[in-house]
């Protein structure tokens, strides 16, 4: 099958990821991601995780997560080459807010170009300042303009109202509305799909 014109081997992409060291940057205004390290893997990042207003719309809930595992994972994922795990970090403090990373949904070898993307502000007073719009897109720009992925997909609860404005916001249509595909406290809810394509390709 002939590759797509701006496509990025799945050599290319794993070379990329094992030379991105920890001092590369996309910054934004607020926030700039860089890779998430094992050294991040704090009490406090452990804290968010196991907090229950930050987990509550995600599936991490229905584990306790702890330091030595979240190591674990994160020496995991950096491992892996059909995923990019950043860190959020407060420009102004420079403090680790949150996580943000992209996996290849359809398969592990970015056949389709395409990846979902999913991030969690942890730190509860940083909500609401424009920080999840802001990784959003610039995780969405380095994924677009770096390893030139096609499309990237996302979903959140209906009930996970910030999130659903977090992706429109930076640009996200909504595609589809999954009739009661989860539940959250006992009650059927709706899963929301956005999508987001790369500009650079014509379809
Ligand atoms: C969902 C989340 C990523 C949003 O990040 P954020 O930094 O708070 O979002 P932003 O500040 O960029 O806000 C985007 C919009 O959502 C609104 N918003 C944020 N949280 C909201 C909430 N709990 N309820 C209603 N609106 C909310 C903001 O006011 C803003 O609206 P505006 O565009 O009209 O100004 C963050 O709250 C979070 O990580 N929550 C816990 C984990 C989680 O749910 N992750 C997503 C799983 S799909």
């Amino acid at each position: 099958m002939p590759r797509l014109k701006h496509s990025r081997p799945l050599n290319d992409i794993a070379r990329l990821k094992h030379n991105l060291t920890k001092s590369f940057r996309v910054t934004g205004k607020k926030v700039y991601l860089r890779p998430l390290t094992v050294e991040d893997a704090t009490r406090r990042y452990c804290s968010w995780m196991n907090d229950p207003d930050v987990i509550r719309y995600t599936e991490s809930r229905y584990s306790r997560k702890t330091v030595a595992g979240l190591k674990r994972y994160i020496v995991n994922a950096n491992g892996g080459t059909s995923n990019f795990f950043f860190a959020i970090i407060d420009k102004r403090t420079d403090r680790h807010v949150g996580n943000i990373k992209i996996e290849s949904a359809v398969n592990p070898f970015w056949d389709h170009l395409v990846a979902e993307i999913g991030l969690i502000i942890g730190e509860k007073n940083c909500w609401g300042m424009g920080f999840g719009t802001e990784a959003i897109r610039l995780m969405t720009r380095f994924c677009f303009n770096v390893l030139k992925v096609r499309k990237i997909t996302a979903q959140c609860y209906s009930i996970n109202v910030g999130s659903a404005k977090a992706f429109r916001a930076a640009g996200y249509v909504q595609e589809c509305l999954r009739r009661a595909n989860a539940r959250y406290n006992g009650k059927q809810i709706d899963l929301l799909l956005f999508g987001a394509i790369n500009p650079r390709f014509k379809r």
